[in-house]
C-alpha cells in the first residue's frame, strides 16, 4: 500500500516537472516557427549572444522577459530601444551606445522613455507629453514613466484594476507628495480599468457571436462593421488614458461597452 502510494506520488510529481518544462520549451519551439519568432533574428548578434548567456541572472532574466513579450514577436529586437549595433559580433562593439537605464543619459532613463518609446508608440507618446505626469518627470523626477506601468520591456500591460490603483497610490496617497492633491485618482482609476475590460469582454463575445454566424453562413455585415468602429474607439480611448483625464476615458469605455451590448443583443436575438 505504502509502496502504490509512493509509485503515485513519484509519477505525480514525474508528470509535473514534464509538464513544467515542456510548456516553455514548446512555446520556444512554436517562436521559432513563427514569422516573427527568434528565426527572424538570426542576423541579430544582441539576441544571439544574449541567448547563450546564463549568468549573470540579473541579465539572463531580462532576456526571457523580453522572449514572452509583445516586442519580440512583433519584430522588435533589443536596440531598438536599448541602442547600440545589433550587427556587430563583439560584444565591446555591439554595445557602443548602450547604458544602464539608470545613467541619466540612457534611452532608457525613465525621463528619456518617452522619446525612446515614440519612434512606434507616436499617438500615447503625444497624449502623455500632454498630461501633468510628464511636466512632473521633466520638471522633478517624480512623474510616472513608460515603465512605471509597464514593466521593463512592455511585457506585461497592467490589467488588473486594484494593482493599478495601488500603483497610483505610491503617490497620490502618499503625505507631501504634490500628488496627494489628486487623492481620488487611485480610485477613479481603478474604476477606469474595470470600464476597459468590461468593454474589451463584451466585443469579444460579440466577436465570437460573429464568427458563430458565418459557420451558418448568416449575413452579419452591419454587426461587423459596427464592432470594427467601436473597437477603434476603445483603442483610441487606451491611447487617450495617457493624458490621464480619468472621467474621459471612462465616457469613451462606458459607450463603447453600450454599443457592444445593444450589438450582442442584436445577433442574440438573431438566434446566436
Ligand atoms: C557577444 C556577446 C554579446 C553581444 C553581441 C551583445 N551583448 Fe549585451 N551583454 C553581453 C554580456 C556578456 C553582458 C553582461 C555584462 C558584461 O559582460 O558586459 C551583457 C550585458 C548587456 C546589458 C546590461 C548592461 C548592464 O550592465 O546592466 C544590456 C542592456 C545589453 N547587454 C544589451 C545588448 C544589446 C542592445 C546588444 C546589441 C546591440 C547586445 N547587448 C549585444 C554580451 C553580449
Ligand atoms: C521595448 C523596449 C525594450 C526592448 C525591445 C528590450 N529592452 Fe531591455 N530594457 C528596457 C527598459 C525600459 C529597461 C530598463 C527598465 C527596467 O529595467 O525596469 C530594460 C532593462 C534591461 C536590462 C537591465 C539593465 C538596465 O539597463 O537597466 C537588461 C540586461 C536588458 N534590458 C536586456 C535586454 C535584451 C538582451 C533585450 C533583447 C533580447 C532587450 N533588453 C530588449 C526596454 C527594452
Ligand atoms: C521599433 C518599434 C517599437 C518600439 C521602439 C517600442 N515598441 Fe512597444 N510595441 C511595438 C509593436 C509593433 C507592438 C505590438 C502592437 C500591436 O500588436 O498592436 C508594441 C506593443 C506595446 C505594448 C502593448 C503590449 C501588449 O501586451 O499588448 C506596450 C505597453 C508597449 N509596446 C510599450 C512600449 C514602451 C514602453 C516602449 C519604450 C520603452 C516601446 N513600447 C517601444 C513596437 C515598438
Ligand atoms: C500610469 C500608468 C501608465 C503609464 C505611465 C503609461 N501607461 Fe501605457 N497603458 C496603461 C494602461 C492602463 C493601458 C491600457 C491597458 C489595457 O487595458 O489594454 C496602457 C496601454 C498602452 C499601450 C497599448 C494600447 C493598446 O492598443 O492596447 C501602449 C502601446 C502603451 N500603453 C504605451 C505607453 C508608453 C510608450 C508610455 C510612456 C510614454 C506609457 N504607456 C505610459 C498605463 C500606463
Ligand atoms: C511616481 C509618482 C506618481 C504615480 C505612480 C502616479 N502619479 Fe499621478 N501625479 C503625480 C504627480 C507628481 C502629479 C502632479 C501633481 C501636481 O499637480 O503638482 C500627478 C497628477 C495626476 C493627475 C492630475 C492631472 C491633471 O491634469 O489634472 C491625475 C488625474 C493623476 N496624476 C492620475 C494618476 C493615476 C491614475 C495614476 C496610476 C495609474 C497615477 N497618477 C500615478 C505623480 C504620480
Amino acid at each position: 500500500m505504502v509502496r502504490i502510494k509512493w509509485v503515485l506520488v513519484v509519477s505525480f510529481a514525474l508528470a509535473m516537472a514534464i509538464g513544467f518544462s515542456a510548456s516553455p520549451q514548446k512555446s520556444l519551439a512554436q517562436k521559432q516557427t513563427t514569422p516573427y519568432g527568434l528565426g527572424a533574428y538570426r542576423d541579430n548578434q544582441c539576441v544571439v549572444c544574449h541567448l547563450s548567456l546564463t549568468e549573470p541572472l540579473r541579465i539572463s532574466a531580462h532576456f526571457y522577459e523580453w522572449l514572452n513579450s509583445k516586442h519580440s514577436e512583433k519584430a522588435v529586437g533589443c536596440e531598438k530601444c536599448h541602442g547600440g549595433n545589433a550587427l556587430a559580433k563583439d560584444k565591446e562593439d555591439a554595445h557602443k551606445g548602450v547604458l544602464r537605464s539608470s545613467f541619466p543619459q540612457s534611452r532608457l532613463h525613465l525621463q528619456n522613455l518617452p522619446a525612446t518609446c515614440n519612434s512606434c508608440h507616436q499617438e500615447t507618446v503625444t497624449a502623455f507629453v500632454q498630461s501633468k505626469h510628464f511636466q512632473a518627470l521633466k520638471d522633478s523626477g517624480v512623474g510616472p514613466s513608460c515603465t512605471t506601468c509597464h514593466h521593463h520591456m512592455a511585457s506585461a500591460v497592467i490589467y488588473w484594476p486594484p494593482e493599478t490603483s495601488q500603483l497610483c497610490a505610491a503617490c497620490h496617497k502618499a503625505e507631501g507628495n504634490p500628488a496627494a492633491r489628486y487623492a481620488q485618482a487611485p480610485a477613479k482609476a481603478a474604476d477606469v480599468l474595470l470600464a476597459f475590460n468590461r468593454a474589451d469582454e463584451v466585443i469579444e463575445w460579440s466577436q465570437f457571436l460573429i464568427s458563430e454566424g458565418h459557420k451558418r453562413r448568416m449575413q452579419l455585415k452591419a454587426e461587423e462593421e459596427e464592432l470594427k468602429k467601436l473597437s477603434l474607439i476603445l483603442k483610441d480611448a487606451k491611447v487617450k488614458w495617457h493624458e490621464f483625464d480619468l472621467e474621459g476615458s471612462r465616457q469613451h469605455a462606458d459607450q463603447v461597452f453600450m454599443e457592444a451590448t445593444n450589438v450582442k443583443n442584436r445577433l442574440v436575438r438573431k438566434g446566436l
